[in-house]
This record gives C-alpha cells, sequence and structure tokens, in this order.
C-alpha cells in the first residue's frame, strides 16, 4: 500500500495551527467532555478482553531493527498473551516463537537478549535451530518415537516494516502491518527512515500501573508545565497541540517555548523547524513516537498478562549511527547517555510518582466519575480505539 501523502503540505499547515494555538492559548479540541470511571484501569474482565481483543488482534512493535542485527540475534520479550522469542534468522528475515520447549515447557531462553546458534532447553537439553525447528531429541531411543515435525517452537506472526519488528500475539493470526497502520500512517512511517537509526540501549520497565494510564500519561500535552516545572516544562508548551486524526492512529504537533519566535509570521516548514516542535505519532493500539530533530523517542505499553494492575513499559531512543552523526564514538556516546539520563530522572522523578498514584488511588470504591477534558483530545482518540477493539463498535 502507498499513497502520496502531502507531508510538506501538512507540516506546513500544523506549523501554522500551532502558531496560531500559541498566539491564542487554544489547542485542537474533541467535540465533548467525556466522564468515565475508575473501573476501566481495575476490571480484571475488562483486562482479559484488552488482552485478547487488542493485544491478540493487531500488531504492535516489540524492538527496532538494530536490535536483531546479525543472524542469530535474538530477544525474548513477555507479551500479554505468550513470552516469545525473537529471532534473526540466516536468509535475514525475522521469526518470533513462544518461548517454551516442546517437552514440558522449559523456559527456553532466559536471557533479554543475546546470540545463539541453537536454543538448548536446561532441563532435558533437548535443542531446536533459530528456525525453530526441533533438532535433537536426547535419549530418543527411550523416549520414543513420535512426528518431530510437529514439535518445533510454535510460531508467532512477525513482520519487519519501517525499522520495527511487529508482532500480533496470537499464533493463529496472519500479520500485515502495512493494512493495520493505513496508507497514511504507513506513509509517514516511511518518511522517518527509522531503520537507519541505531537503537541505543532500550530500557524496560515494570510498573504497578495500567498501561492505558501510561499510555495517556505519554499522549497526555495539558500536564507538561504543572508535572513537569523545572524540566520539561521549562523546554516544551503546555496545552498547544495540533493533530491530524487518521481514523486509528494520528499524528500531532507540539511545540519548543523556542518556536514562539515565529508566532505572527508567515512561516513554511523546512528541516530548521525540527528543533522547534516535536512531531508524534500514536500507533495503536500501544505506542507513542516522538521525532525530535536530533533523534526519536519510542514508547511502548503493554499489560502483563490480564493484570489490569501491572504492566510493562519500553522506551527507546533511537538515534543517527557513530558515523551518520559525524561524532567520535566517546563523545557519541556521551552524548546519549546524558540524553537517557534526563528522561529516566524524569520518569522515575515525576512521571511513575504520578502514574502509579493514580492506579492506587483507582482501586477505591467511591472514586467518583471523572473527566476528560475537550483539550485532551490525544487521549479521546486512544479511548476510541481502545473501545472499538474490545467492544467492536462501528468504524471511524
Ligand atoms: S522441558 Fe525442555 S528438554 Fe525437557
Ligand atoms: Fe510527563
Amino acid at each position: 500500500m502507498s499513497v502520496d501523502l502531502d507531508l510538506q503540505g501538512i507540516r506546513d499547515q500544523a506549523l501554522r495551527n500551532l502558531l496560531n494555538h500559541l498566539n491564542d492559548s487554544v489547542t485542537d479540541q474533541w467535540n465533548e467532555i467525556a466522564p468515565f470511571e475508575a473501573v476501566d484501569y481495575t476490571d480484571p474482565a475488562r483486562a482479559e478482553l484488552e488482552r485478547d481483543k487488542i493485544f491478540g488482534e493487531t500488531p504492535f512493535i516489540v524492538a527496532h531493527t538494530s536490535e536483531l542485527a546479525g543472524k542469530n540475534d535474538f530477544i525474548s520479550a513477555e507479551l500479554p498473551r505468550n513470552k516469545v522469542v525473537v529471532v534473526r534468522q540466516k536468509d535475514g528475515s525475522v521469526k518470533a516463537f513462544v518461548n517454551a520447549c516442546r517437552h514440558r515447557g522449559a523456559q527456553l531462553v532466559s536471557e533479554e537478549s543475546g546470540k545463539c546458534r541453537i536454543f538448548s532447553c536446561v532441563y532435558h537439553r533437548w535443542s531446536y535451530d533459530p528456525n525453530g525447528e526441533l533438532r535433537t531429541v536426547t535419549l530418543d531411543k527411550t523416549f520414543g518415537d513420535f512426528d518431530r515435525s510437529k514439535f518445533g517452537l510454535v510460531e508467532i506472526p512477525v513482520e519487519e516494516r519501517h525499522g520495527f519488528i511487529w508482532v500480533i500475539d496470537n499464533a493463529q493470526r496472519e500479520i500485515d502491518v502495512a493494512a493495520w497502520l493505513g496508507a497514511e500512517m504507513d506513509a509517514i512511517l516511511a518518511d522517518f527512515n527509522v531503520e537507519k537509526l541505531v537503537s541505543i540501549d532500550p530500557h524496560t520497565y515494570r510498573r504497578p500501573t495500567n498501561w492505558k494510564i501510561l499510555q495517556d500519561g505519554f499522549l497526555d500535552n495539558y500536564h507538561v508545565k504543572y508535572a513537569h516545572p523545572n524540566t520539561a516544562g521549562k523546554m516544551l508548551h503546555t496545552n498547544a497541540v495540533t493533530l491530524q486524526d487518521y481514523g486509528r492512529h494520528f499524528w500531532f504537533l507540539t511545540g519548543r517555548k523556542s518556536v514562539d519566535q515565529f508566532i505572527g509570521h508567515d512561516v513554511t516548514w523546512d528541516e530548521s523547524m525540527e528543533k522547534h516542535t516535536i512531531e508524534s505519532c500514536y500507533l495503536a493500539p500501544n505506542t507513542m513516537l516522538l521525532k525530535h530533530a536530533t533523534h526519536i523517542e519510542i514508547l511502548t505499553f503493554r499489560p502483563v498478562e490480564a493484570n489490569p494492575n501491572e504492566s510493562i513499559m519500553q522506551m527507546r531512543i533511537l538515534a543517527p549511527t557513530v558515523q551518520d552523526s559525524g561524532l567520535a564514538q566517546e563523545h557519541w556516546k556521551k552524548r546519549w547517555k546524558k540524553n537517557w539520563n534526563f528522561l529516566v530522572s524524569i520518569l522515575h522523578d515525576e512521571d511513575f510518582p504520578i502514574l502509579d498514584g493514580s492506579q492506587r488511588v483507582l482501586s477505591s470504591m467511591d472514586a467518583g466519575t471523572m473527566l476528560l477534558g475537550r483539550n485532551e483530545l490525544s487521549s479521546h482518540l486512544f479511548r476510541r480505539e481502545v473501545d472499538r477493539l474490545i467492544y467492536g463498535a462501528s468504524e471511524a
């Protein structure tokens, strides 16, 4: 699928909208305030629906291409429905498997990442090729005969596209990332050239928080100067968003404070505007991508199994390689280490305490009805997609 998306035109218009919004202290809005109940974040029955109807049916990102750079490189991941291992094949393709030995179910891979020519089970030493085929059954004369071709590792649908590795967490499904993204978002991601970047030290967090609270927290442009007054709030604007809704996924532009110099001027978008703005994408169901002038940040959120009170958040910095950056290796390393330290301190000191606290108090039996404001457009659209996936509401 491809489309001639006029990205220059979209960025031009968005930049003008953003400057007008900043001038008038307004933002793009949803058509109404939406009330909601705490139970959306605590109900085990709903969490089960989310696990199966969202993560068991839709493609989502589990890694950047560079994390599986060479053949036999693997990562393991805890997905809501399956614990998986994703492996780069000899021919350059990628396969994903349930991380369980087909003998009696021992965990095959315990490392988060590595390189392996053969997966050998720690329990009775059955072994598997990187393509999932069962290679060795130990003491097979006494074990008995069976059709080994039927007892390879169970495959999970996986696809590599736009520099990311996507899966559907369901062995019974087929994956088509382009169809899921739709023509517009597929074209936007193609424009970002993510496959030329490298993933630097991806961070995984297990949080005592519903995955939707985390996703909402990172879509939220309303909290910036209130929750981050001395960090992000100093550099970024609050409550000023201009958004393109593609029906399921969406793209939006927000401003750094330095964009103020263009308020009241007739400007068009060019690359120099990248350092004054942030282009973001919500990739349904669980991903936030932020494109900065120098790098991309990508955050993914998913529940731990069907537990409404626990999730896994992964954060990645995708940056130009040392070579492409033109920096000396040491300087490059220092630069991204500093960037990570800054992000991690905001997360731990500012975002996590607020978001974890929400989860704790939303377990209150009498929390009362709460409100999502018209200015919280991104969260309305996120909610629209989640509801559509789990309750099958009509297509946009
Ligand atoms: S469980 Fe893996 S070899 Fe027995
Ligand atoms: Fe925040």
